[in-house]
């Protein structure tokens, strides 16, 4: 078969690198993808969010079966487009993909069905928001109701930071559109897990767990980024809390939403908080998680191919989910100065180091060939993932590789996976 990928990050290498293990699969086409993917696929330099030139595209080459990697097609509604058009597509309709286009959509949808999540309001008007604030404890949390690239989350620790964030956000729109709607949203405290399931709607099947460190520099600090960094499984969810959010989340979450006439077919991302008060969800994705895809995918012993049709076919149930008894381990390569300002287009070497080692692998996502060169193209360069038998191995083993690829401003985080050694303590 012939499958379409939508994206370009590291995200979509990973899936385009699996899907290309499957023996059903003939032919890759990625839109509009990067220099690693292109190794694997032929990249048609069409973008994320031009919807018609993708319909157009994948009627033209017949394509069996479309992957939307990245949220903002899905949140446009390219599934529904797609579907219109009598075309296999994976991923969540525009009226489920709202879950993540809409955080005051996610919150309400929480409430009303006892779903665990902070205590918040939703503002659509910066004097009422203000007004709020003057009698809210602090440290308190603003979030733009819409997509902002993973930075409309501001926590403030004073009222005067939080006034400022409401007119950042309401008045002075840095995030344009997204922040007509404001939710402010108790601040909690514990340690992060993002859990990734297959869901075709009515079954969830739960991926193994991964851990993402947002901040751009070491122990935590710095500015929030799309991710540095992850590692798989995470060691902090537990059994225990494995069932507690089987019973009161994931499947929660999908009765919801089918009753709400949203069913929602595609990879559902919780993003969770282990809070002393229990478990609570920080947002759901309506996608795989960049860079937790790097370190899932790689694990998972499914053919991703019949995972896919069984979501769209609704017939997830009869699939039996199975990940390798391992570890696996990504650490971000990006370009210094990200998330901010940095440069673009700088010569990169060491890529053929990767070559027959397995377990090892180079994901691109900020990268471009020019000439018979590959170079940097983003602020996130490529993610370096190892597997090892256990975190501690995978940790060893990724950073090892780090040193594989070259290039003049490369930057990353020395601590990624640092919190495995805490629970080694205990
Ligand atoms: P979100 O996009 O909602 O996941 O928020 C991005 C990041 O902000 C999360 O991964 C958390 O680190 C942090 N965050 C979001 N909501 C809260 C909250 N209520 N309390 C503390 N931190 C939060
Ligand atoms: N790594 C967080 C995300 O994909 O949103």
């Amino acid at each position: 078969m012939k499958v379409l990928i939508v994206g370009s990050g590291g995200r979509e290498h990973a899936i385009a690198w699996k899907v290309s293990k499957s023996p059903k699969v003939e032919k890759i086409y990625c839109a509009p993808g990067n220099a690693g993917i292109g190794q694997i696929a032929e990249c048609v330099d069409i973008g994320a969010m031009e919807l018609d030139r993708l319909v157009a595209f994948a009627k033209e080459k017949e394509i069996d079966l479309t992957v939307i990697g990245m949220d903002d097609p899905l949140v446009a509604g390219i599934v529904d487009v797609f579907e219109k058009e009598g075309l296999r597509v994976f991923g969540p309709r525009k009226n489920a993909a709202i879950i993540e286009g809409s955080k005051a959509f996610s919150k309400e949808l929480m409430k009303k069905y006892g779903i665990p999540t902070a205590q918040y309001e939703t503002f659509t008007n910066a004097n009422d928001a203000m007004a709020y604030l003057e009698t809210s404890d602090y440290p308190i949390v603003l979030k733009a109701d819409g997509l902002a690239l993973g930075k409309g989350v501001l926590i403030c620790h004073t009222k005067k930071e939080a006034k400022e964030g409401v007119k950042t956000l309401m008045l002075d729109k840095q995030f344009g559109s997204a922040g007509d709607t404001i939710v402010i949203e108790e601040f909690m405290t514990g340690r992060e897990v993002s859990v990734l399931a297959f869901s075709d709607g009515k079954t969830v099947k739960c991926m193994t767990s991964a851990q993402d460190h947002k901040r751009a520099k070491d122990g935590d600090q710095g500015l929030n980024t799309g991710g540095m960094g992850t590692f798989s499984p995470s060691p902090f969810y537990t059994k225990e809390v494995e069932q507690f959010c089987n019973a009161h989340i994931y499947q929660p979450t999908i009765d919801a939403m089918a009753k709400e006439g949203r069913p929602f077919v595609g990879v559902l991302f919780t993003g969770l908080m282990l809070t002393e008060h229990g478990v609570k969800v920080l947002e759901y994705n309506a996608r795989f998680g960049d860079p937790e895809a790097q370190v899932v995918i790689p694990r998972m012993k499914n053919d991703i191919i019949d995972v896919f049709e069984a979501c769209i076919d609704g017939t997830l149930d009869q699939v039996e989910l199975e990940f390798e008894d391992n570890a696996a381990v990504c650490v971000v390569l990006a370009s210094k100065g990200y998330p901010e300002r940095y440069e673009k287009g700088i010569a990169m070497s060491g890529f053929e180091n990767f070559d027959g080692q397995d377990g090892y692998y180079c994901f691109h996502a900020g990268t471009k060939v020019e000439g018979d060169q590959i170079v940097t193209n983003g602020g996130r360069v490529v993610g370096i993932t190892a597997k090892g038998r256990d975190l501690k191995e995978a940790r060893a083993n990724a950073y090892k590789a780090t040193e594989w690829i070259s290039f003049d401003n490369k930057y990353m985080r020395n601590d990624i996976g640092k919190a495995i050694d805490e629970v080694e303590r205990r």
